[in-house]
């Protein structure tokens, strides 16, 4: 039998990027220990916006399948919330103890502003993306099927996971250097692992690290936070190979 949960929950606020934000208290009640957390909140907006007392709070989320990225929140001091290897979309109000109170933020870093709310601005990560480019085999047309280029195992299993990376952020958020290494290091790597890739190797790093510390990123200290929290388990063994990579591009 299901018992259903209740909740004190402390929201940040804030317009804008330009005034100050704050905590603010709301209690939630009945909540099904099957909904999701985005769908808890998407109840409390419910509530909000028949009270007609407060404007909705405003977070992001698309796929809420853990695929998008978008879900970036704050959760209780942890990215994506208290659970191992799980985007916000994916966690479950059962993962919380019922009664207790629950802090909800955005993302705090430079190079992630916040435009509203628990919404941040991660154009900066599009921005790095844009930077390194299109790969410029040809993919249309007398092409051979990617399927039949043989690729070593290991290699193309190292790609398959580096492209697990879907953009949430988590890593930086956590990071005490806001560094953005782990994202990068997984776009980079996606790509050296392939034969498509090797065209534009040099440039493609160079320029994406280049436009990572013009973004603001911080440097990596191996502090190794960014591998824990990361919902999609990216390793930093993908920070030594986006070094080595970045080496490689001066030879
Ligand atoms: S490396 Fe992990 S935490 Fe960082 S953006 Fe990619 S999926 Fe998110
Ligand atoms: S809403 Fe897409 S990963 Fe969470």
């Amino acid at each position: 039998m299901n018992h259903f949960l209740n909740f004190k929950l402390k929201i940040w606020r804030q317009k804008n990027n330009k005034e100050k934000g704050f905590f603010k208290t709301y209690k939630i009640q009945n909540v099904s220990p099957d909904s999701s957390f985005l769908e808890m909140l998407d109840i409390l907006n419910n509530q909000i916006i028949c009270n007609k007392k407060d404007t909705p709070i405003s977070f992001d989320h698309d796929c809420r399948e853990g695929i998008c990225g978008m879900c970036s929140l704050y959760i209780n001091g942890r990215a994506h919330g208290p659970e191992y290897l799980t985007t916000t979309c994916q966690l479950h109000m059962r993962s919380f103890r019922n009664g207790i109170t629950i802090y909800i933020e955005p993302w705090r870093a430079f190079s992630f502003p916040i435009i509203k709310d628990l919404i941040v601005d991660r154009s900066s990560f599009d921005r790095i993306m844009i930077s390194g480019g299109f790969i410029s085999v040809n993919t249309f047309g007398k092409t051979i099927d990617g399927n039949i280029i043989p690729i070593p195992k290991n290699q193309s299993e190292k790609a398959f996971d580096a492209s697990s990376c879907i953009g949430c952020g988590a890593c930086v958020a956590v990071c005490k250097n806001r560094s953005a290494m782990l994202f990068v290091s997984a776009k980079v790597s996606q790509f050296s692992f392939l034969p498509q890739g090797i065209v534009e190797r040099k440039k493609r790093v160079l320029n994406m690290v280049n436009r990572m510390e013009k973004e603001g990123f911080g440097s990596c200290t191996n502090t190794k936070s960014c591998e824990v929290e990361c919902p999609k388990g990216i390793s930093t063994e993908y920070i030594s190979i986006l070094n080595k990579e970045y080496i490689n591009s001066f030879i």
